[in-house]
């Protein structure tokens, strides 16, 4: 997963409003009061918000298990001229040698990790590289996402360069759903399956406790309300004791 896809990721993701995402971002910090200078991005892809937050001008670092998606993340740092500390690892195991004031984790990222052992090895090495009183902000795909088909994308418009079919083979005893991706970039045809879990409230709940978090809020994604039935994506806040 996110090999092959590495080089195309944000000609695919075009359309994604990652500025409103900052903006969501900073509006939770600002709603927690908040100010951190130093941000963590755990699985930060090709680093499009860790780099929107480095030009606000927060001193920002970014992990993530793809190699090819750390590449393009440097690249990209490099081309704008930005100083920003990338590194490809695990998200439970990845070591920077210091602490931040604040952690995200964006779209779906938690999903992809399935097993419930490995995430919580995952959010407490994110712990351990935050300072007491530290925010933890992230994103989950709901599976109530997974079972109204909102994987079932496409963008098959000659016009483009890079076209793609999304389609996902959800099952809700495991949770787990298997989306084959189908995408052309001039033409070329490329495929990855990519996977992820519907986890649990009571699951992140526990999670995060244990990890050593509390103030634990759940919003329905992009607002300040409580998530609903048909809540998509939740946003979690919390704050390391
Ligand atoms: C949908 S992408 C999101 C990337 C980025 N956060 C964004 O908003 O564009 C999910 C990312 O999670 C990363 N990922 C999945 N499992 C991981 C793990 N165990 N440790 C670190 N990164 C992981 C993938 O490599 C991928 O870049």
């Amino acid at each position: 997963m996110f090999n092959v896809i590495a080089p195309f990721y944000d000609e695919l993701m075009h359309a994604v409003p990652y500025d409103m995402w900052t903006e969501y971002l900073l509006l939770l910090l600002a709603q927690r009061d908040v100010r951190p200078e130093s941000i963590l991005d755990v699985c930060c892809g090709t680093g499009i918000v860790t780099q929107s937050l480095a030009v606000k001008g927060y001193q920002m670092a970014g992990v993530d298990l793809s190699a090819p998606m750390i590449v393009e993340a440097k690249r990209k740092a490099v081309e704008a001229d930005l100083k920003i500390d990338y590194l490809a690892a695990d998200a439970a195991t990845f070591e920077f040698g210091q602490t931040y004031q604040c952690a995200y984790s964006f779209f779906d990222s938690f999903n992809y990790i399935t097993d419930l052992g490995h995430l919580k090895k995952a959010i407490e090495n994110t712990a351990r590289h935050l300072e007491p009183g530290a925010p933890l902000i992230f994103d989950l795909n709901t599976a109530y996402a997974f079972e109204a088909k909102m994987f079932d994308q496409q963008d098959t418009r000659k016009k483009t360069r890079v076209q793609y079919r999304w389609v996902g083979d959800y099952n809700s005893s495991t949770r787990i759903i298997e989306v084959a991706m189908k995408f052309w970039v001039d033409g070329q045809e490329y495929e990855e399956k990519h996977i992820q879990r519907a986890h649990t409230r009571e699951e992140i709940d526990t999670m995060l406790l244990g990890a050593g978090f509390e103030q634990i809020e759940v919003f329905d994604s992009y607002t300040l309300d409580h998530p609903r039935k048909q809540s998509d994506r939740v946003h979690f806040v919390c704050v390391k004791a």
